[in-house]
């Protein structure tokens, strides 16, 4: 009997993911029917984007597992009716691969001070060399999967890294931090500071007017994680006062970013519209492929969510 597969997703997405995902299938040799419209009692995996109009599981009574498209799950995680396995994106060739060039092109964008040479309409020539990137000390917190491969390309380009995750983690020449006095140790070193946190209770508003104030004077900030791990006035209060150089910014917490948000018109801050890293059809389709074999060959699914720590 062929596993029923129900793509669950906004519309538009359909088109982009029927053939990778029907040839990923098919690639495992995975009997399967897939669509975006079955009875819900007879599905047993949903591919699935937490903004779909699948909200409800309860109908669903027969899943074995729903997949995201996304890493970020915050918006399902607390769903009540979710009781099946739930596994998150984890997707090397893509996802991953997106968000190391995102990091990097903004990383090096701020430590070559290329603004302003890009902007320079006095013709000014300011003859000062930034430093090496051995002398910009870079801290990541939350060192996962993005975070990690984000800290492995900076590493491999000169940038001193640190990291700060929940539990300690061992990433090659990455030294990593754990709980307040570990954050508060990262802060106090970072010319640069990456937000890869996944956004959950624990984690909103992780910088704040304190943390902020113990980053160095004219440190940068990327955010590419999500918008609540930033306090919103507090960040633009350092920004105001000087002490933080400037912000690049990928995620907020309303989004698409309300065009009234003093972030668009703020000369400090650059906005960039969630797109710091997106799912990539053919290889997340892989990804979503080889859970359905794992899950039909009574193999642990990879990914899956911790509901209790909420990523
Ligand atoms: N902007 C975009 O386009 C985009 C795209 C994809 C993802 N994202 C965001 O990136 C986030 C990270 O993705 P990922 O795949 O790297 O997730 P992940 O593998 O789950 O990594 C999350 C990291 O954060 C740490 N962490 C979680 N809660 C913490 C806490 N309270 N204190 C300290 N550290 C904490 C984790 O610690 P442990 O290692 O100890 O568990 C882990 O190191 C996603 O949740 C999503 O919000 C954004």
């Amino acid at each position: 009997m062929p596993v029923n597969v129900l793509f669950a997703a906004n519309e538009t997405r359909w088109a982009e993911y029927e053939a990778p995902l029907r040839t990923a299938l098919d690639e495992l040799g995975i009997d399967y029917a897939l669509g975006i419209d079955m009875p819900p009692a007879e599905v047993d995996y949903i591919v699935y984007a937490p903004n779909s109009h699948v909200q409800d599981f309860t109908p669903f009574t027969r899943l074995k597992a729903v997949l995201n498209l996304w890493a970020g799950v915050e918006d399902a995680v607390g769903n009540d009716t979710l009781t099946v396995p739930y596994a998150r994106m984890v997707d090397d060739e893509g996802l991953t691969q997106g968000m190391v060039e995102w990091v990097t092109g903004h990383t090096l964008r701020h430590h070559l001070g290329m603004d302003a040479h890009i902007v320079n309409p006095d013709n000014t020539w300011n003859a000062v060399a930034p430093p090496l990137s051995a002398d910009r000390p870079v801290g990541i917190l939350g060192l996962g999967e993005l975070g990690s491969a984000c800290g492995q390309a900076l590493r491999q380009l000169g940038f001193p890294v640190t990291g700060w995750a929940r539990s300690e983690k061992k990433v090659e020449g990455i030294p990593c931090m754990t709980g307040n006095d570990g954050l508060h140790s990262v802060l106090r070193q970072s010319q640069i500071l990456i937000l890869l946190l996944p956004s959950t209770p624990n984690t909103e508003n992780t910088l704040n007017a304190d943390t902020l104030a113990m980053l160095p004077e004219g440190a940068f900030i990327l955010n590419p994680g999500r918008g609540p791990l930033i306090d919103d006035d507090a960040l633009i209060a350092a920004l105001d006062a000087g002490h933080i150089a400037h912000a690049t910014l990928d995620v907020f917490r309303t989004e698409p970013l309300p065009q009234d948000h003093p972030y668009w018109s703020h000369s400090k801050v650059t906005v960039t519209p969630h797109i710091a890293s997106e799912t990539r059809p053919p290889s997340a389709s892989r990804v979503i492929a080889e859970n359905i074999r794992r899950g039909e060959a009574g193999e642990p699914f990879l990914y899956l969510v911790d509901r209790d720590a909420g990523y």
